[in-house]
């Protein structure tokens, strides 16, 4: 049974600084419903764009940053079927988004870590719909790193239609970069890693990469990438990127596929409309992935007894370090905060 009251982190302004412990009253699930209490969560550059007000600036303060997190159910509402007191549970981030293409709505004001509230707290409710079960394979805070990172990176590969023999480009070595690299060796493609670090690279090639370029070192490394693979170039570029687009579109095979996921190195791209008509190059947004999507790649993750790359775990209380780690760009993998 739940206590009364919990520990809730509240942002009381959009700055790291602002983080204080609070203690909220329990939340009571309805019917429908499922109370979680939450065992780890973990970051995302998402929470730390919205906590330093790069994005979502109108969001009512104080709110309870952070979307993703390793969960075990403690409480069902009336009429909930699909899983039982004990059971360990992901919340999936856009809440509602079961299959297909997610509503504006959902994308919009049904997301978790903000506008709803987030899972740095003790126990949050969300309906039993909006869950999914856990691998068996993965402990808590393994499992919190999947709502936003891991979904994020399948999808990409799956919209790709990626397939054995063919060459991904990843970049960086984030959390979304890691996990596609991870996924895209179990589907068995030839990875190529770029980062600002060597000493980083070479961690990626221990999970599997099979080039490292520094993008650094190399700022040119679209052509880099199209020599590494004997001239014919990558047929997916998971682009965490976003501003090196001309790069990456220096990189592309003939109808590759580049998957628009982020913008760390900046929110616009120019690029010349030809290099993307004459190689019929597919470039697509990328949100994140419905829950079904959820599912499959949780039975991959099982099957192939794949484990998260964890960067670094911090107590709750310490979560505004966490952030700051985030914020240095020091990270490999994923930070995760413990409850
Ligand atoms: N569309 C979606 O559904 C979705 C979902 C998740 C994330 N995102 C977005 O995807 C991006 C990455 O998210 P994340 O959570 O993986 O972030 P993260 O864990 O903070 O990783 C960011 C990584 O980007 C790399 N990087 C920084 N500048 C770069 C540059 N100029 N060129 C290439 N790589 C660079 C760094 O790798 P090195 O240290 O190795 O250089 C860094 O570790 C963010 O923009 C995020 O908002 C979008």
């Amino acid at each position: 049974m739940a206590q009364d009251s919990m520990r809730a982190l509240e942002a009381h302004d959009f700055s790291i600084d602002s983080l204080k412990l609070a203690q909220r009253p329990v939340p009571k699930p309805r019917r429908g419903e499922i109370l979680v209490r939450i065992k780890a969560a973990s970051l995302n550059y998402r929470d730390l764009a919205i906590l330093t007000q790069k994005y979502m600036s109108a969001l009512p303060l104080p709110y309870v940053p952070a979307s993703d997190c390793g969960a075990e159910i403690v409480e069902l509402g009336e009429e909930v079927t699909r899983f039982k007191v004990g059971d360990r549970v992901t919340p999936i981030y856009t809440q509602g988004w079961h299959d297909g293409y997610p509503t504006p709505e959902q994308r919009t004001k049904r997301t978790l870590g903000a506008p709803l509230s987030g899972v740095l707290q003790d126990y949050v409710v969300v309906p039993a719909e909006d869950a999914v079960a856990i691998p068996s394979n993965l402990s808590d805070s393994e499992a919190a790193t999947l709502p936003i990172a891991a979904l994020t990176a399948w999808s990409t590969l799956q919209e790709g239609g990626i397939k054995a023999g063919d060459a991904v480009l990843v970049q960086g070595t984030g959390g979304v970069a890691l996990f596609a690299l991870q996924f895209a060796k179990i589907m068995g493609a030839r990875v190529i890693v770029i980062s600002s670090s060597d000493e980083k690279l070479g961690r990626a090639k221990q999970l599997g990469a099979d080039i490292g370029i520094n993008y650094r070192t190399t700022p040119g490394w679209g052509v880099a990438v199209k020599e590494a693979t004997g001239g014919r170039g990558v047929d997916i570029i998971v682009e965490t990127a976003g501003a090196t687009l001309d790069q990456s579109l220096g990189a592309i095979a003939f109808g590759g596929f580049i998957g628009i996921v982020g913008f760390v190195a900046g929110m616009k791209a120019e690029i010349p409309l030809r290099s993307i008509i004459g190689p019929m190059i597919r470039i697509q947004g990328i949100a994140v992935g419905s829950r079904a999507r959820f599912e499959a790649m949780n039975r991959a993750i099982a099957l192939h007894k794949l484990k998260p790359v964890i960067d670094s775990t911090f107590p709750l209380e310490k979560a505004a370090d966490a952030f700051r780690h985030l914020e240095q760009g020091k990270h490999f993998g994923k930070i995760v905060i413990s409850l």
